[in-house]
């Protein structure tokens, strides 16, 4: 890293970029971010560093899955004193990143340093901030948390400042088509993330026989059509204002045209609840993938799957969340009856956040890949159940 001029580009006009992400997934960005063609691609605890041009950040925030955010190094220097910190970040060409009539907002987090208190670490760059552009113009631009022009990431780990412009504004998982807010539905980046790391080929059936609001087969079929992730919202460097409307328009361009319209395989989705198969249906109409999948609403007992073979991936209820008490443990076995009765020969991936679960299934599973939902900590395992045996 460059410690005098971060914020310039590096040789080579690459600029450093580090892709956030739920832990577990990290080795899934990697492998994303060297798909995207980035360089240097180095996987961090929660997170993936990276190299590339500004065409690439781009790339990064329409293309990633699994990561929650992009963000840009502007600022990698050691702080002891609220001075050493005020004094780098004054030293930023803020002037570069944000007009001076417009918004700011940085969430700080601060580990094992000097500088002990976030608050204060956030409060003090903005302040450097706002007094360099006061000097220039004298005015400044204002703070707004909610939908900030400039949003930064600043992290203060043993006394070393980073400091990050986050690209994406809100979190990636927000993809644009999931209509209202729902009971217990899985985070879409952690859904993508889970079936880039499943068996799954993207060029076969897949089935979700609990699939709630329908993540998973919507995910999937974006990945099966090659579908981008980010074609259907905004991000922060749109409204930047050194933001380069041509390379994005080419991005999105080719975006549009790479995406199938048909698939010559199932995506199939089912749930005994008939409203998350309603919201399902709209999800993947909103997602513009509605004719690449198929949704029944239909307990475990009554669903006729795809004849076999056919990847399964699901996230059953775990009780931490939807409170659904002793019938936790009936959608379990059920889930158990369906792989050994219609699941024959085929892979499936289950995702568990209670440990006392997973036995229910009766199968042992051949493995089982830590990730984190929220504050849970989560198993997806993986079962390959045995094919019929030839009479
Ligand atoms: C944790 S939620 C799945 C959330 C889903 N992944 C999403 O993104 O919205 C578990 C789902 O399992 C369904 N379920 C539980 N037991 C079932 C059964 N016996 N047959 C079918 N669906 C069942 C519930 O209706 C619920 O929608």
């Amino acid at each position: 890293m460059n410690d005098s001029a971060p914020d310039a580009p590096l040789p080579g006009g690459l600029h450093d970029y580090f892709a956030p992400c739920t832990l577990g997934l990290e080795i899934v960005v990697a492998e994303e971010l060297r798909a995207l063609r980035a360089v240097d691609v180095e996987v961090r605890r929660g997170g993936v560093a990276f190299r590339g041009d500004r065409a690439l950040g781009y790339a990064a925030n329409l293309w990633l899955r699994a990561a929650v955010r992009v963000q840009q190094l502007v600022l990698d220097v050691p702080v002891r004193i609220k001075e050493e910190l005020y004094g780098s970040v004054a030293e930023v060409e803020w002037e570069k990143w944000l007009d001076v009539d417009g918004t700011l907002a940085i969430d700080a987090s601060v580990r094992d340093s000097a500088i002990t208190h976030s608050g204060f670490a956030a409060l003090t760059a903005k302040d450097a901030i706002c007094d360099r552009f006061r000097k220039r113009f004298g005015r400044r631009p204002n703070v707004d948390t909610e939908d900030p022009h400039l949003p930064l990431k600043l992290t203060l780990l043993k006394d070393r400042l980073r400091l990050y412009v986050n690209l994406s504004g809100a979190s990636l998982h927000k993809r644009g088509w999931r209509p209202i807010q729902v009971k217990s539905p899985l985070n879409e980046a952690i859904a993508a993330g889970l079936l880039l790391a499943s068996s799954w080929n993207r060029a076969s059936p897949l089935v979700d026989p609990m699939c709630g609001s329908g993540t998973f087969v919507v995910e999937a079929a974006c990945l099966a059509a090659d579908r981008a992730p980010g074609l259907l919202r905004r991000f922060a460097f749109e409204r930047f204002p050194d933001f380069d409307v041509r390379a994005w328009a080419i991005l999105k361009e080719d975006a549009v045209r790479r995406a199938k319209r048909a698939l010559p395989f199932a995506l199939v989705g089912a749930d005994r609840h008939e409203g998350a198969i309603a919201l399902a249906k709209r999800s993947a109409r909103e997602a513009q993938v509605e004719g690449l999948v198929a949704f029944t609403h239909a307990s475990l007992d009554d669903f006729t799957p795809p004849p076999p073979p056919f990847t399964l991936v699901t996230n059953p209820p775990w009780g931490e969340r939807i409170g659904e008490g002793d019938d936790l443990i009936a959608s379990w076995e059920a889930l158990g009856h369906f792989l050994h009765r219609k699941a024959q020969g085929c892979h499936a991936h289950v995702l568990s956040g209670n440990p006392d679960l997973p036995r229910l299934l009766g199968l042992k599973a051949s493995r089982k890949m830590p990730v984190m939902d929220g504050p849970i900590e989560c198993r997806w395992l993986r079962y390959d159940i045995d094919p019929v045996p030839p009479r």
